[in-house]
């Protein structure tokens, strides 16, 4: 979910020779020493995060920390005490006062990946931080500061996500003060082979295993599929091909036979990139979705108040509208109201239309308490 790497002495990790890339690497060398927000768009498994790592390694903060949150894989309720911090009693859990990522990036790089996922009140939280270096910790009253640069990252089209109310538009302006875009894998087949060869490399090396070979044709079927999941899906290929085929040279059967067992994700256990955390993650940002999808719905449901045309809520019963039982039917929609604005007689009066009058004389009538004016 969350990682602190601090990444001073090594070297770079984007490779590539494509236009693309080398386009990539000359921006990142323009914006790595200046301190300006980066907003990092692209299909996932292009190398958001690698470029993101490459600016940090590249600018003054190298020996600083790069923390690197995913915003979609944190619980909507506890993600402002993740990114800020909070104080100790500041909520049930609270047992201790807890540090948060702004404040462990401090002098860093603070990435923030799926930054589309920010609920949208962090989102308010989050531009007052860009702009200011200023936030508050959960359950805190004191204004706190912090020195970080903010690279964030998505593979979704915020411009959607604004239309549809879900990202604010001053924050989308702010971050993309200079956006840098990934094109997919399979738009720069240049860098097939490199990727390749270096997956190769340093896999046998770190495994102790001597790579036999590829023929030109498995080659060329490789530099010319799609690889819908990019470099992440051509990693993962290749250690787990190589792994199935050692002490053979690797055929374009071969290439083909793999691919379709890797769609069907068969060998999960040989991917490299599989952990049983990072699963428990895709499992925990599926639910998330589906919770924000709910409150999405409840929501709108409010606005449309849905919940006064329909009586639910209400103890009318269609016999009642039947037998047009209206006393009862007053009652309860009164009861209804009262409850509803804390027997506010004011509020209430405003939304019946109803003098304060009547309301009190009904109230009385019908055994409800004497609201408040
Ligand atoms: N240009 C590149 N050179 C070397 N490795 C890369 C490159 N792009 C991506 N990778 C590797 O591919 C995987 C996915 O990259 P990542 O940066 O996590 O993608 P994204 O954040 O866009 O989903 C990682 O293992 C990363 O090291
Ligand atoms: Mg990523």
């Amino acid at each position: 979910m969350n990682q602190s790497v601090v990444n001073n002495h090594k070297k770079s990790e984007l490779l590539g020779n494509s236009v693309p890339i080398s386009e990539l690497r000359s921006i990142i060398k323009q914006v790595a020493p200046t301190d300006v927000t980066v907003l990092i768009t692209g299909e996932s498994g292009t190398g958001k995060e690698v470029a993101a790592k490459e600016i940090h390694r590249l600018s003054k903060r190298y020996n600083k920390p790069f923390v690197t949150v995913n915003c979609g894989a944190i619980p909507e309720g506890i993600i402002e005490s993740e990114l800020f911090g909070h104080l100790k009693g500041s909520f049930t859990n609270a047992y201790d006062t807890r540090k948060g990522y702004f404040e462990m990036a401090d002098k860093g790089t603070i990435f923030l990946d799926e930054i589309g996922e920010l609920p949208l009140q962090t989102q308010v939280k989050f531009l007052r931080v860009i702009e200011s270096g200023e936030y508050m910790k959960v359950g805190g009253s004191r204004t706190e500061h912090t020195d970080v640069r903010i690279i964030a990252a998505t593979n979704k089209n915020l411009e959607n996500l604004i239309r549809s109310g879900t990202f604010r538009e001053d924050l989308y302006y702010r971050l993309r003060s200079v956006n840098i875009y990934i094109p997919p894998l399979r738009e720069r087949k240049e860098d097939i082979e490199i990727l390749f060869r270096h997956f190769v490399d340093e896999f046998c090396s770190r495994n102790g295993i001597n790579f036999s070979g590829i023929t030109d044709d498995a080659m060329n079927f490789i530099i010319n599929y799609s690889w819908p999941g990019n470099v992440r899906q051509l990693k993962n290929f290749t250690e787990s091909i190589i792994t199935l085929n050692t002490g053979r040279i690797i055929t374009v059967e071969e290439v083909k036979k793999h691919l379709n067992l890797n769609t069907e994700s068969v060998l999960p256990a040989l991917v490299s990139d599989y952990n049983p955390k990072n699963e428990l993650h895709l499992i925990f940002g599926a639910l998330f979705e589906l919770k924000k999808d709910i409150l999405d719905i409840r929501h709108k449901l409010d606005e449309l108040e849905f919940r006064d045309s329909l009586h639910g809520g209400l103890f009318i019963s269609d016999d009642d509208i039947e037998n047009s039982d209206f006393e009862k039917i007053e009652k309860e929609v009164l009861k209804y109201y009262y409850d509803k604005y804390n027997g506010n007689i004011s509020k209430i009066s405003d939304k019946l239309k109803i003098s304060s009058r009547t309301l009190y004389r009904k109230f009385k009538q019908y055994g409800l308490k004497n609201g408040r004016a």
